[in-house]
């Protein structure tokens, strides 16, 4: 036996910030905590995503199912998209989500092509995204787009007769973040997706950010509402008040959530089970950060066994010292973004029947 004195205290932090995140017994839970049932996906083959909205429950019970099983046993993936190409253009800088696309149709055995600066295509001459669109149906089998601007995808929505997917669009939505999101919740409690939680039980969330600003704030708060029978109270956590649009906090509360807006942290931050924390908002060719000194690190009074997501990329809001903790869910939850994409593409491309290795017809064919 080696001296366990002389290993770095950083390898020692490496192992247990790990444990939990690249484990099968969570996903496998998650799996076993929902009756798998093809239905609610097969209405997603040939749909283009755009916002959360799309989405119901039962649609995100069993793409969470399907993401699990996709995650709990890679080596049964018979590659359901050899031979498609997906055509991946990021007009706004990304590493979590372009990477997570790629790496999820990788994965499904599928080819890529990758636009990364506009300025390489026609766009730099003055051409439309509309004809840019036109031109992807001949190439490519699906299209992930992200844009600085929220109409972007809108307007390649009429001539595309492939499907896209919104990963971004301004300060607008970006839906497949927040499918990440609620998978991590409900890989964390597989009650809170089933609808199982007693009434003491019920989640308490702190959302710190900007919902009218923030794409991932607006998407996640939507898909929260398909949940709110599991959610005690939605804490919206700003040094500003003016952070909900009137009809964005009316259509959330009518769906069924709590919503509280707060100044300060510190008040609310010991009853919080799932802080959700985004600093960043993308707004045109720059970003605004979330004002104020709010910042979560390993000295702050965390609830025990609270979770902390963050879409990333992180800044000051998010200290390293929490990486090492239980409260760590925000790597976990951006690879979980990896398996929760698989699941979709693979629905968007195949009418699914059940799992894993059984997508059996095309959709209808639609490029006429
Ligand atoms: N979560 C997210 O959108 O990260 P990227 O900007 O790196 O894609």
């Amino acid at each position: 036996m080696f001296d366990q004195s002389k290993i770095h205290p950083l390898l020692k932090q490496a192992v247990v910030s790990r444990d939990g995140i690249r484990g099968i017994e969570r996903p496998r839970n998650l799996m076993e905590a929902v009756t798998e049932d093809a239905e609610p996906l097969r209405s997603l083959a040939g749909m283009h995503i755009v916002s959360a909205r799309q989405f119901d429950r039962e649609k995100i019970l069993q793409l969470g199912r399907l993401a699990a099983s996709y995650e709990t046993q890679p080596d049964l993936i018979h590659p359901p998209l050899r031979g498609k190409i997906l055509v991946s253009a990021f007009y706004e800088p990304s590493t979590r989500t372009r990477l997570s696309f790629e790496s999820a149709w990788h994965r499904l055995g599928g080819d890529i092509m990758s636009i990364t600066d506009p300025n390489t295509t026609g766009i730099a001459k003055g051409e439309s995204l509309a004809d840019v669109g036109e031109m992807f149906n001949n190439y490519g089998d699906v299209v992930v787009l992200r844009d600085n601007g929220e109409d972007s995808v809108y307007s390649m929505l009429d001539s595309l007769r492939i499907p896209i997917i919104n990963a971004g669009n301004g300060i607008d939505e970006h839906p497949t973040q927040a499918l990440a999101d609620v998978y991590a919740i409900m890989k964390w409690k597989p009650e809170f997706g089933t609808g199982k939680l007693k009434e003491d039980e019920k989640v308490t969330i702190g959302v710190i950010g900007t919902p009218n600003r923030m794409r991932t704030v607006r998407s996640l708060l939507l898909l929260l509402s398909l949940f709110s029978d599991s959610i005690r109270k939605v804490y919206i956590v700003n040094p500003s008040q003016d952070v909900l649009d009137e009809d964005q906090k009316q259509e959330l509360e009518t769906a069924g959530l709590k919503l509280e807006v707060v100044q300060k942290l510190r008040d609310i931050l010991p009853e919080i089970d799932v802080v959700y924390i985004n600093s960043i908002a993308w707004v045109g060719d720059s970003y605004e950060t979330l004002t104020g000194d709010i910042k979560l690190t390993s000295e702050s009074q965390l609830k025990a066994g609270a979770i902390i997501l963050h879409p990333l990329a992180r800044g000051e809001e998010l200290d390293e010292s929490l990486d090492g903790t239980e409260h760590n869910w925000y790597f976990s939850q951006a690879r979980g973004a990896v398996f929760i994409r698989m699941a979709l593409l693979t629905c968007l491309v195949h009418r699914i029947n059940l799992v894993v290795d059984s997508p059996v017809d095309q959709p209808e064919d639609r490029t006429q």
